[in-house]
């Protein structure tokens, strides 16, 4: 083992993650065998303040192997622990830090192509903080269809790729069972050389997080509300990806220096209890861009548009930037670039954009669905007692619930209102989530009325 694997293992294993500049000294002279007085001559830092951090740091270790850790024996133990790590199979460790260049192999899989990309400065650095400061385990990238996602996890991955040995890419679009992608990620993460699967799930998991361990991995998994279930409260899995659940929960639980990071329109359950601004998993709901990254959109596609009228559709489309690019070219096809006539005549939605909503109103409980109505007919801010009147069936916790799985849907927006009397959040739609529907709601009522009369 050298040093620089030491150390790789230390950061990993500690809380705080990175050795201080003092701690890095003193673990480096002492494993060359110096004594505090020497470390002291050689570094200029007083021998009693040396002395100080290094038992603090000889606790945390033990702490964190669970073994009386001193400076006579750090490397002994450190030694033990590495073989007990890799005794199911055999990984070197590759610590990517100031200690060595690195190279990082990259496996981009499907991802597309993000050359034009505006605006996201304040979620990029947020991103960053998060897993290569803080050292989140697993950051979820949650928020409607077509808002960025992909796109922003893209965009992150090429940021900090450097701060990786390997980065992996893979859509789960196609719903790989996970038994694939474990193979695939493994068959990476080996660098190709021939390694004894095991068959169980479980199996396949440990030996992931073994590599997850040995080496700093950026893995992203797109599309994840593909593994989801829908009809449902948003989260639960489908029949036969519940496996995916034990994934995420081993890689937010143990101890290993990697993240994965998921994007999906809907946030999987089970991973609350490890998730807060300093636990291991975060999640960032991706919101609309703003109007002068509107303004750029409809630039690129030909049309300029100033930034009242950008105002306008970021309002109408909630700053959806797919919802944006496809009324760019509504307005070119069938406005002939006339941007003020568009606005004029008012309807936002048709052709994809509504396509686009129908894929989320499809995955939506009834009692989800029977909220969106009356949000949808009530149009403007509605309380939760106001609720609870307009639906008469439903339970507090029932309506509860299921508000949460619409904002985590980004369905519906959340505000906190103060009146003279009280202060209460109350929900409302997007207009144009509320113009679908609306026009959902009358279709519905034409249907009945039309089997009324026959
Ligand atoms: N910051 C941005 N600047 C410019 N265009 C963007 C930006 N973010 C996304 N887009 C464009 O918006 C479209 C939708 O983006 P993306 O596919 O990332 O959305 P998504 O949230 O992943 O959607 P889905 O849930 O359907 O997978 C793409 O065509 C993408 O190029
Ligand atoms: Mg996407």
């Amino acid at each position: 083992m050298t040093i620089d694997e030491a150390i790789g293992i230390v950061e990993t294993v500690l809380a705080k993650g990175r050795l201080s500049k003092v701690e890095e000294i003193i673990f480096r002279q002492s494993w060359e065998g110096l004594s505090y007085l020497e470390i002291a001559k050689s570094s200029g830092y007083d021998t009693g303040y040396l002395k100080d951090t290094g038992s603090s740091l000889w606790r945390s270790l033990s702490q964190a192997f669970g073994d009386k850790v001193s400076k006579n024996n750090f490397q002994l133990i450190l030694k033990r622990h590495a073989q007990t790590q890799t005794s199911t199979v055999s990984i070197k460790p590759n610590i990517p830090s100031s200690h060595h260049l690195q190279t990082t192999q990259c496996d981009w899989g499907e991802a597309i192509d993000t050359s034009i990309f505006y605006g996201r400065n304040a979620e990029l650095t947020t991103l960053e903080k998060w897993i290569v400061s803080d050292r989140a385990r697993l950051v979820m990238l949650l928020g409607m269809g077509g808002i960025g996602k992909t796109t922003l996890s893209i965009k992150l991955a090429e940021q900090i790729q450097q701060k990786f040995t390997h980065v992996i890419w893979r859509s789960l679009r196609n719903a790989l069972t996970i038994q694939d992608i474990l193979t695939d990620l493994l068959a990476h993460l080996s660098n190709g050389q021939a390694i004894a699967l095991p068959e169980s799930v479980n199996g396949k998991i440990s030996l992931l997080i073994n590599y997850l361990r040995a080496s700093r991995c950026l893995v992203i998994l797109d599309n994840t509300e593909t593994i989801l279930r829908a009809g449902d409260r948003a989260g639960n899995y489908c029949p036969g990806y519940e496996g995916y659940g034990q994934l995420f929960r081993c890689i937010a639980e143990t101890t290993h220096q990697s993240c994965l990071v998921l994007t999906s329109r809907e946030k999987p359950r089970g991973l609350a209890t490890y998730e807060g601004l300093t636990l291991p998993v975060r999640s960032l709901y991706v919101l609309g861009l703003t109007t002068e990254a509107a303004q750029y959109i409809f630039q690129a596609k030909g049309l300029c548009i100033s930034s009242e009228q950008g105002k306008v559709l970021v309002e109408r489309y909630g700053g959806n930037p797919l919802a944006l690019k496809i009324t760019a070219t509504n307005i070119q096809e069938l406005f002939d670039g006339n941007v003020c006539q568009f606005i004029y005549q008012g309807a936002a939605l048709f052709g994809d954009v509504w396509q686009l909503l129908e894929q989320h109103f499809e995955r939506l409980s009834d009692l989800e669905k029977h909220i969106m109505y009356v949000l949808a007919t009530r149009k403007a801010w509605v309380s939760i007692p106001e609720l609870l009147d307009d639906i008469a069936f439903v339970s507090l916790r029932d309506l509860l619930e299921a508000l949460e799985s619409l904002k985590v849907r980004s369905l519906i927006e959340k505000a906190t209102l103060t009146t003279p009397e009280k202060t209460s959040p109350c929900f409302m739609q997007q207009p144009a989530v509320m113009e679908y529907v609306s026009s959902k709601l009358l279709e519905q009522t034409n249907l009945a009325l039309a089997t009324l009369s026959c």
